[in-house]
Order: C-alpha cells, then sequence, then structure tokens
C-alpha cells in the first residue's frame, strides 16, 4: 500500500532514507494511519540493504503537534485498549538503523515522544518541545515521562509534564534533548549530513552499537555491560572488522560492505 500522509524516499541520498511526515494543515498530528504508515515504512527500510541510516522529518512549521487529539477526543477506555494505538510505536524503537529525528517547529506531546524514540535529534532554532498533555486532562502515552527524564533529568522533566509548557530548542541543546541547533534553513540539511557520517562506518557495527546504546536505558549496569562486550567480540566476525583495521594499519581509508 502506498502511504498517503507520509512521504518516504528510500535513497534520497546514498544509503539515506528520509521520511517526511505530511499532514500539515493538521500540523501533522499523529492519527493512527500516520503512524501505522510510520511503522510500515521503518520495517521496510530496515530490511533494505542499500538503507543505512533513516532521517524523520516534518515540515518547517511542525514535526508533529501530537497525538490526533479530534481521534481520541470520543474514546473511553476500553476503546483505548482495543485500539492499542501505541502499539505501532514498537516498531519505531525495534529498528535496527539509527534514526535521526530533524525537528523544525512544534514537537509536542506524541510528536516530542516520537522524536525522543528516534536516536538522536537536529532541531532548528525554532524548533519548541513539549509534554502538554497535561492541560487536555490527559498525560504522555508514548514514553514521555520515561524518555523526557532520562534525557533531561527529573526536576526539568517533571515540571514540563506537570505544566505542560514548552521548552525552546536551546534550552532543549543546554538539557541535553538535542544534538544540535541550527538556522531553520539549515535542519534537515544538517540531520542529512550526520546521516552522511554514519552511513560511512560499517552496518554492523553501527547497529550492534546502537543497540547496546539503548541497553544503557534498559538494563543494569552488569548485565549492559556484559551484552556491550559480547557485541563487541561478535564483530570480530566480521569482513569489516579486517577491513577497517587493515585500512588503519595501511594508513588508508576503509570500504565497509556490512558484511
Ligand atoms: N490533534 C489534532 N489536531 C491538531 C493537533 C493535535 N494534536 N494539533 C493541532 N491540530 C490542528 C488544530 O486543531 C487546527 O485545526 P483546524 O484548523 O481544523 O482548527 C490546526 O491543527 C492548526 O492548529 P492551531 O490553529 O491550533 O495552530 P496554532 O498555531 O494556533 O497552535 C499549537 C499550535 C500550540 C501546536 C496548538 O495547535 C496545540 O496546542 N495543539 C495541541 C498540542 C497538544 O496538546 N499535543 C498533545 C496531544 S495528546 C498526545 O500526544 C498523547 C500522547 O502522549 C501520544
Amino acid at each position: 500500500m502506498n502511504p498517503e500522509l507520509i512521504i518516504v524516499t528510500p535513497e534520497h541520498r546514498p544509503h539515506i532514507a528520509l521520511i517526511q511526515i505530511n499532514r500539515p494543515k493538521e500540523l501533522n498530528a499523529l492519527n493512527l494511519q500516520v503512524m501505522g504508515e510510520i511503522r510500515d515504512a521503518l520495517k521496510e527500510l530496515d530490511a533494505n540493504e542499500n538503507v543505512r541510516v533513516i532521517v524523520l522529518t516534518g515540515n518547517e512549521r511542525a514535526f508533529a503537534a501530537g497525538a490526533d487529539i479530534k481521534q481520541m477526543a470520543g474514546k473511553d477506555a476500553v476503546d483505548m485498549l482495543l485500539i492499542d494505538q501505541f502499539s505501532t510505536w514498537d516498531q519505531i524503537r525495534k529498528t535496527k538503523k539509527p534514526i535521526i529525528a530533524a525537528v523544525s517547529g512544534f514537537a509536542l506531546g506524541g510528536g516530542c515522544e516520537l522524536c525522543m524514540t528516534c536516536d538522536m535529534i537536529v532541531a532548528s532554532e525554532t524548533a519548541q518541545f513539549g509534554q502538554p498533555e497535561i492541560k487536555i486532562g490527559v498525560m504522555p502515552g508514548a514514553g514521555g515521562t520515561q524518555r523526557l527524564p532520562r534525557a533531561i533529568g527529573k526536576a526539568k522533566a517533571m515540571e514540563l509534564v506537570l505544566t505542560g509548557k514548552f521548552m525552546s530548542a536551546t534550552d532543549a541543546y543546554n538539557a541535553g534533548l538535542v544534538n544540535r541547533v541550527v538556522p531553520p534553513d539549515s535542519y534537515l540539511e544538517e540531520a542529512l549530513r550526520l546521516a552522511a557520517e554514519i552511513a560511512q562506518q560499517s552496518p554492523i557495527a553501527v547497529q550492534l552499537a546502537k543497540e547496546s546504546v539503548l541497553k544503557a536505558f534498559e538494563m543494569p549496569l552488569q548485565e549492559a555491560l556484559s551484552f556491550e562486550r559480547k557485541n563487541f567480540y561478535m564483530l570480530f566476525a566480521t569482513q569489516d572488522q579486517k577491513e577497517g583495521m587493515a585500512a588503519f594499519v595501511e594508513k588508508r581509508k576503509p570500504e565497509f560492505k556490512g558484511r
């Protein structure tokens, strides 16, 4: 099925895929269809051997202004449980390739949670982050109460979640939520540049390194260290390890094949 509310370009740049959320009139509000399309696109791109890094973006005004309030407004708890709308989000977490969010404008509620579920965030100076669900009588439901404190600490996260106020791009950078803040006309280019830097590395090493970093948030330290160590040893089974180390010794640039 062709997506209708996102635009997917598998080879936007060599080895870099681009997904653009395209519901501009609704400020890219994340209804069930958008999230289903993002899930399907990520699954396909993760299985596509030509793709090494995925960039996810919105438009200048909004990365995404949250889950679709109009779609949720009339639902009761049983509807929500049966629809289980956040289960589509599991695919983002499961994606093995790095995902960089290129954020301009609003990244609110589910939009903030979506970019935090990505691996890195490049923000325009216009970006505004926040979890304003409290203002509509609910709370974050797609990871906001967990990922935000891990990213910016308990005190700042608590304030954002309990007041619903927004955080500027500069404050988000200073708090450690985003990787870099750039002028509005270059946020996507900067995200693609970062993606290109990662795409030059061995894709298997990138995948195992990403997996290991994520374990820092999911496992006790001893288990995570052991997980990391095994991934490190496993990389010695790859041609890319032989190539990378030989290239260093021979003082040349490595050519990684993803094998
Ligand atoms: N859901 C559905 N529609 C939305 C939306 C959302 N989250 N955010 C914006 N829209 C729609 C507006 O209803 C409006 O549509 P109409 O023109 O048909 O009225 C259109 O997008 C433009 O929005 P505004 O006119 O409100 O634009 P603005 O510039 O005045 O304000 C804004 C921008 C501050 C982002 C404001 O739209 C806003 O507060 N949006 C809601 C933000 C929010 O509460 N997000 C959390 C949602 S709940 C959630 O995400 C749960 C979770 O954990 C996953």
